[in-house]
């Protein structure tokens, strides 16, 4: 449940007018809401109640400050991919022994940084990386905590460019060759500490299904490392559980909740869970202008300042996103459009074939579960300066990235002299 509701006609974000953000902070903006990011924390955490747990908020899905700083004051621990990340969640106030670092393409210098901000543990997707991780680690005189991604082979049924639980995907290791890694590394790999067993399936997971299945290959792997002798002290399950955009009915938190808790039962461990889409995805919406409405052979357009640039799902994975008018236009006609922004491809749209009533240029309309996996994959393609960002705490709100300037556009771009000295 989030807090962006229609009082009479207009749409609020909390108890803020959308209207007045728009005007005061420009357009597109998106606009996150404080208490529904920590509403969607509290309902995951306390999904599993009475068990150890360590929630570790997937900074990629929203890597704003403010929203990391919110999770973090709130006991969040995070899932981070890169040293951007971790440099964000340590600005943030994030406390780096609640923190796993996952990805299957770690540099050194990014290897060397977690182990220096003392993180919880890395998250390992090969053979190779291990063998990395341990001689990193000896060269700093360190015991590093590992888990190894196990690659479960299920299908978590969502979209290909999302799943990764398959066979056939880059990510993690074969549960059989996992366990050969795992005793290899026991025996000579010695400054590493295998503490965990690591797994994600994908992402914008709605059924529980596919999470069962990879829970019961998951266990399987923990009890015989402890036969072997391992000390397997967490098992992480990853991240994934899917929400609601359209007509989804993904599992509430505290189904997805029992069901693990119920598959982990007598196993002893600490589960870690990489949630992103779940928390921060229907926290946030994306507002934009309409500034054109054409008509053209076969179609309706509405032009709009927000492109693929501020909101890539659509285009690149045929997302569906809800739109709905800022003031809600009285008694004027539905029509069937597609919505899209100024970019220069076709390619580019918000929506398409939506029904939805007619707007005119100055109109607002508010694309909605923005608040994952859009500003953080939104670039400067067509160099548009990025959208601000906004968070909104009760009846007031705060600008918590500024809109970017043209300035920002060509930072670090150099004229070299020699380059153009000559004929
Ligand atoms: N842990 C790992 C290792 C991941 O790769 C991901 C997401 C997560 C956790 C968080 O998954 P979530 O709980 O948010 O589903 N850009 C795509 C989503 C890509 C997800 C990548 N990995 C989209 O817009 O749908």
């Amino acid at each position: 449940m989030h807090f962006f509701n229609y009082r009479g006609n207009r749409f609020y974000a909390e108890g803020v007018p959308v209207e007045r953000i728009a005007k005061e902070a420009g357009t597109p903006v998106f606009i996150y809401s404080q208490k529904t990011l920590k509403r969607h924390y509290r309902a995951f955490d306390g999904a599993f109640k009475g068990v150890r747990r360590l929630i570790c908020y997937s900074v990629k899905a929203n890597s704003n400050l403010s929203v990391l700083k919110t999770f973090a004051k709130m006991g969040s621990g995070f899932d981070i991919v890169s040293r951007g990340e971790l440099f964000r969640v340590l600005k943030a106030g994030g406390d780096p022994s609640k923190v796993v670092f996952s990805g299957v393409g770690k540099r050194d210098d990014e290897i060397e940084y977690g182990i220096r901000k003392n993180i919880l543990m890395f998250n390992v997707e090969s053979a190779q990386e291990l063998r990395a991780i341990d001689s990193i680690a000896k060269r700093l005189k360190k015991r590093v905590c590992v888990a190894i991604r196990v690659n479960p082979g299920v299908n978590p049924k969502t979209h290909p460019y999302i799943a990764t639980g398959f066979k056939k995907n880059k990510f993690g290791i074969e549960a059989k060759e996992a366990l050969k890694e795992y005793v290899y590394a026991k025996e000579n790999l010695k400054n590493l500490s295998l503490t965990g067993v690591d797994c994600h399936i994908g992402s914008q997971i709605t059924e529980i299904a596919p999470f069962i299945d990879a829970l019961k290959k998951t266990r399987n792997v923990v009890e015989t490392l402890r036969r072997e002798g391992l000390d397997i002290r967490y098992l992480n399950m990853g991240g994934g559980l899917g929400i609601t955009y359209g007509d989804e009915t993904p599992p509430h938190p505290s189904r997805y909740g029992k069901e693990v808790v119920m598959g982990t039962k007598g196993l002893d461990v600490t589960l870690i869970f990489e949630p992103g889409r779940n928390l921060a995805g229907n926290a946030g919406i994306l507002v934009t202008k309409v500034l054109y409405t054409k008509k053209g052979t076969l179609k309706n357009f509405i032009v709009t300042d927000a492109a693929m640039n501020d909101l890539p799902r659509p285009s690149l994975y045929g997302s569906y996103h809800a739109i709905k008018p800022v003031v809600m236009p009285g008694g004027k006609k539905e029509i069937t459009a597609d919505i899209v922004g100024p970019v220069c491809e076709s390619g580019d749209f918000l929506a398409r074939d939506r029904d939805i009533t007619e707007v005119k240029p100055g109109d607002l309309i508010s694309v909605m579960s923005a608040g994952a996996y859009c500003f953080s994959m939104s670039s400067n393609y067509n160099s548009r300066p990025r959208a601000a960002e906004v968070m909104v705490l009760g009846r007031r709100f705060f600008v918590v990235r500024e809109r970017e300037v043209a300035e920002d556009l060509i930072k670090g771009e150099v004229l070299a002299r020699p380059l153009f000295s000559g004929g």
